[in-house]
């Protein structure tokens, strides 16, 4: 445990000085000192197995990247107004992931700012300001865009130029005697909010949307809802834009971005987080004429996006997703750690659900499975339990009652045996601690025994 005074000392003076917007996992802050692949060590040389970040995608301080880094910086480094290798030979790598209709890409430096020149692009091209976006999505946080994350505004907040739709919930299908697993169906309920968006004063401009829908609780996206989605809203004269800023880069494991699973092409696909690995790269894709349409009625230049060193790290991070063969990882050890936390479902009745997809994955608490009732109270002290045996989680959901387990993309089978044992050993002492008994029978089983 990193030693209390220090943390005790840090938190006071990080509150004095830094906004109350600020705010930091578990009970007993983490002071990170350093890190490497899926290991953060805090101030004291303890060791925590990361189950959490996503932005050190091929895990902490790859070799290959600091390298890239290093090499280009001690260079040159400036904006993208001279001609340089680096970022050009990205672009085009970058592109090349991409259907072939999504041939062109701007460099921004965070996720937010993606959505927001995405929502710059599509008002240009549409000449509408409405967009519509699921209920509870995360899309960033200034002006515009952060009024259509509604996971942190409230809805008395909401400008009429933001309308929800719900995201798949399949609980929620399931309670109105429908299986879930019908996206066709779902999407069809959403048409009457598009249409009635589109025919508001500010027209449609955009449905913004996620592959996977992480902020409501990681619920993913059935078959056919994306594609039906897609034609509704091209049918009243919207553009579809992918917020890939967390499902992209081989996260979800069957593709590099997320929408493929589907088999739709957008208009637009939005990325950041995980493409510089800890360094702020983001970017937009588009169709070619959506760009040009936008660079004929607009200047847009961004100071510190697409420099030489930006395009050095970008094409080492791709050097270690195709070189180390990131994406198959993911699926397998998806699949496999996936399989490990059902089976922890079969134990413990307080796991309600178990959903998610490739190396994203959620796992909810319910205070009784037939109701069911979200349990935060168990979510917050297993991820605080968690953190005190090394293991770091967190939770998210509209309350707060699902475990995030997001952890770098090179995460292993060892890695998830590690995870799934500390959670098991968590939750057996939490119920032990509710109840005055332990009720897991399996105690002396391995979470990887199969
Ligand atoms: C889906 C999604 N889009 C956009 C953003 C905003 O990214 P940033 O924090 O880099 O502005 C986030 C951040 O969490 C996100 O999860």
């Amino acid at each position: 445990m990193a030693r209390p005074t220090l943390a005790r000392d840090l938190m006071r003076r990080r509150q004095a000085v830094l906004s109350p917007t600020y705010f930091h996992h578990y009970d007993d802050p983490l002071i990170a000192a350093r890190s490497a692949g899926v290991f953060i060590w805090d101030t004291d040389g303890r060791a925590y197995l990361d189950c959490y970040n996503n932005v050190p995608s091929v895990g902490h301080c790859h070799p290959r990247v600091i390298e890239a880094l290093h090499r280009q910086a001690s260079l040159i480094n400036t904006h993208s107004r001279y001609l340089h290798d680096s970022i050009v030979t990205y672009a085009e790598r970058l592109t090349a992931t991409f259907p072939p209709e999504l041939d062109m890409c701007a460099f921004v430096c965070t996720g937010t700012e993606a959505n927001g020149l995405a929502y710059e692009l599509a008002r240009v091209a549409t000449g509408n300001r409405g967009v519509v976006v699921t209920d509870g999505s995360y899309h960033g946080n200034l002006l515009d865009v952060g009024d259509m994350s509604l996971y942190r505004t409230r809805p008395s907040d909401r400008p009429d130029f933001v309308r929800a739709i719900p995201h798949p919930e399949p609980r929620f299908e399931v309670s109105r005697g429908n299986s879930g697993r019908n996206g066709k169906e779902i999407a069809a309920r959403a048409e009457p909010v598009i249409r009635a968006q589109a025919r508001s004063r500010s027209g449609l401009a955009m449905l913004l949307i996620d592959p996977i829908f992480d902020a409501p609780g990681i619920f993913t996206a059935p078959p056919g809802y994306l594609a039906e989605l897609s034609g509704i809203v091209r049918g009243e004269g919207g553009l579809v834009v992918m917020d890939e800023v967390q499902s992209g880069l081989t996260r979800l494991g069957d593709n590099m971005w997320g929408f493929m699973d589907s088999g739709i092409v957008p208009d637009i696909v939005t990325m950041g987080k995980p493409m510089g690995a800890g360094y702020p790269l983001a970017a937009v894709a588009a169709r070619r004429a959506i760009f040009e349409e936008f660079a004929a009625r607009r200047r847009y230049f961004n100071t510190f996006a697409g420099t030489p060193v930006a395009g050095a790290i970008g094409n080492a991070v791709l050097d270690v997703i195709e070189g180390e063969s990131v994406q198959q990882n993911v699926r397998d050890v998806g699949r496999y750690l996936s399989a490990g936390l059902l089976r922890l479902k079969d134990q413990f009745p307080c796991i309600g659900d178990v959903r998610g997809k490739g190396l994203f994955l959620g796992v909810e608490f319910v205070t009784d499975r037939q109701s069911p009732r979200p349990d935060p109270v168990t979510a917050r002290a297993l991820v605080n339990e968690m953190k005190r045996k090394g293991v770091l989680v967190s939770a998210c959901g509209k309350v707060d009652s699902v475990l995030k387990i997001r952890p770098p993309l090179v995460f292993s089978r060892e890695n998830a045996d590690q995870l799934l044992e500390t959670l098991r050993t968590s939750l057996r002492e939490h119920i032990g601690n509710q109840t005055g008994t332990i009720m897991d029978s399996t105690r002396t089983r391995r979470a990887s025994d199969e």
